[in-house]
């Protein structure tokens, strides 16, 4: 027993975070696609490369080859992974007017998506809601619930089901234990901005029965609990940006419970933004969350009274290059992250030459925490120590080689482009004979149809114009 207390302790432990993968299976890489890269009568002329395995900084979701190379590289990993943190969005998105989602599709996508997840790891799998993977776009319902509970069962033994229903089924959270630490998995969409059907929450969530509010509740006993037991957490979650996605009185009470239950939350991942961001968590009078970003950097390092930490995740979709995150835990702390990455221009170069790609070089490993940014661990004593090497780096080199480091790892070593190649509307010689034929055949259809019309005119006898009512 001691020594299983022990293990538990001092044996670090490995988890991936992987968000947003939006799988799109009417995906084409043609160049009679659209701005979503869907079939089209118009020709798109991609400047470049045809983008198989993806289209950088653009509009469209992320296409099979994508997907499955995403887990065939994950199932080769030579790290043994204990829990992956699946932080929502695994349908594509609904911005195609031409072809609406349709409710059966979110489903098999996410379903899809899981099986192939849980065939590619033994590890312990935990997925959040994602604002796309619900019926109505940004609000959740008892009926996600059921539906995505019956998807995401398949992963967890009957105990675990057993421990996630209840709350799941109540209101789309639960907690788990992986090894070291408890995970909680928060419904952000109960607080998301965008959630038209709920108002905002309460300035006392313990006398609302507002869902935001029930589940703050929820959190703040459970983390309160897990205190009591001298046990870590940590929190995962879809939405979460500087720039309010929760609305203001959700965002002040989620401020306050994970600012005063800092010293057990030992990290949390939050996805839909596709960007890597690191958030601290400071405490002056009350507690504040502030973004580390590569515009603010020098101004950040006067950030004092860390007392916790939060990061969004680079996206499989690709915003930038498609991304994930390996996390190391040793006990109570977090100690690194490593970054994942696909250089997709040189994929999609590779496929155009017909030259193989191995399934182990899909990803490279870039951005090590420990080493990229000399962080012995992730945690508030750290930070503070990286952000006084940044100041006196500043200093004495002026804005270095230092801030490009942080910056590419944040763009998972891809700036977006400017600006997105504008796709012209111009007609391939196919698409311009089928237009040809199809107008020639609509044409003569007409003149046919009028001819005979004029002859049945003719053979009618003459009736009186009814007199417009108006007159
Ligand atoms: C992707 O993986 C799925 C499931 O393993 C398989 O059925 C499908 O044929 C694969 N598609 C491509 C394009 O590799
Ligand atoms: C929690 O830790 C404190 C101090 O280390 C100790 O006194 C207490 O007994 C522990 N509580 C539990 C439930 O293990
Ligand atoms: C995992 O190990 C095998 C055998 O040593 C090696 O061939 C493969 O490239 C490794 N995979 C990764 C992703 O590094």
């Amino acid at each position: 027993m001691k020594i299983l207390v022990f293990a538990k302790i001092c044996l670090a432990w490995n988890f991936l975070h992987i968000t947003d993968i939006h799988w799109d299976p009417l995906y084409t890489d043609s160049n009679l696609a659209n701005d979503y890269c869907h079939s089209s009568l118009f020709d798109n002329h991609y400047k470049g490369v045809k983008p198989y395995f993806g289209k950088i900084g653009s509009e469209c979701d992320s296409p099979t080859p994508l997907v499955n190379s995403t887990f065939s590289f994950i199932a080769g990993l030579n790290q043994s992974i204990k829990a992956v943190f699946l932080t929502g969005d695994l349908a594509r998105h609904d911005r195609d007017s031409s072809i609406p989602r349709t409710s059966g599709e979110i489903s098999d996508q996410i379903k899809t998506v899981i099986n192939q997840i849980s065939g590619s790891t033994n590890a312990l799998l935990l997925p959040t809601i994602g604002n796309w993977d619900t019926y109505q776009i940004g609000y959740t319902f008892q009926r996600d619930y059921s539906r995505l509970f019956d998807i995401w069962k398949v992963l967890w033994s009957e105990t675990q089901q057993g421990q996630i229903f209840p709350t799941f089924m109540a209101g789309g959270y639960y907690s788990l234990d992986v090894k070291s630490v408890t995970v909680l998995s928060v419904n952000t969409i109960d607080w998301f901005i965008d959630n038209k059907v709920l108002g905002d929450c309460h300035s006392n969530f313990e006398m609302s029965s507002h869902p935001g509010d029930i589940q703050f509740k929820w959190l703040h006993d459970t983390l309160a609990s897990l205190k009591a037991n001298n046990k870590s957490a940590v929190l995962i979650g879809h939405t979460y940006k500087s720039e309010p996605l929760y609305k203001s009185k959700c965002l002040a009470t989620f401020t306050n419970i994970i600012g005063s239950f800092s010293n057990l939350i030992i990290s949390q991942y939050y996805g839909h933004v596709n960007l890597d961001v690191t958030y601290l968590v400071t405490k002056k009078d009350k507690y504040e969350i502030i973004p580390l970003r590569k515009q603010e950097l020098l101004k950040s390092t006067k950030i004092k009274n860390i007392v916790g930490q939060f990061f969004t995740g680079p996206s499989i979709i690709p915003f930038s290059n498609p991304s994930f995150r390996l996390g190391t835990i040793k006990g109570h702390k977090l100690v690194k992250h490593v970054q994942y990455y696909a250089d997709l221009d040189e994929l999609n170069n590779n496929h155009k030459d017909g030259l193989p790609i191995a399934s182990d070089q899909f990803y490279s490993p870039t951005c090590d925490t420990s080493e990229a940014y000399q962080l012995k661990s992730l945690d508030p004593k750290w930070w503070k120590v990286f952000l006084d090497t940044v100041h006196d780096q500043i200093e004495q080199y002026g804005y270095s080689a230092f801030l490009d480091t942080y910056r590419a790892c944040e763009h998972s070593q891809k700036i977006p482009p400017e600006e997105n190649e504008k796709s012209k509307l111009v007609f391939s010689a196919d698409t311009l004979w089928a237009i040809i034929i199809v107008t020639s055949i609509i044409f003569l259809a007409c003149v046919v149809v009028t001819y005979e019309y004029g002859r049945n005119l003719e053979n009618q006898s003459y009736s009186p114009i009814p007199e417009s009512p108006e007159d």
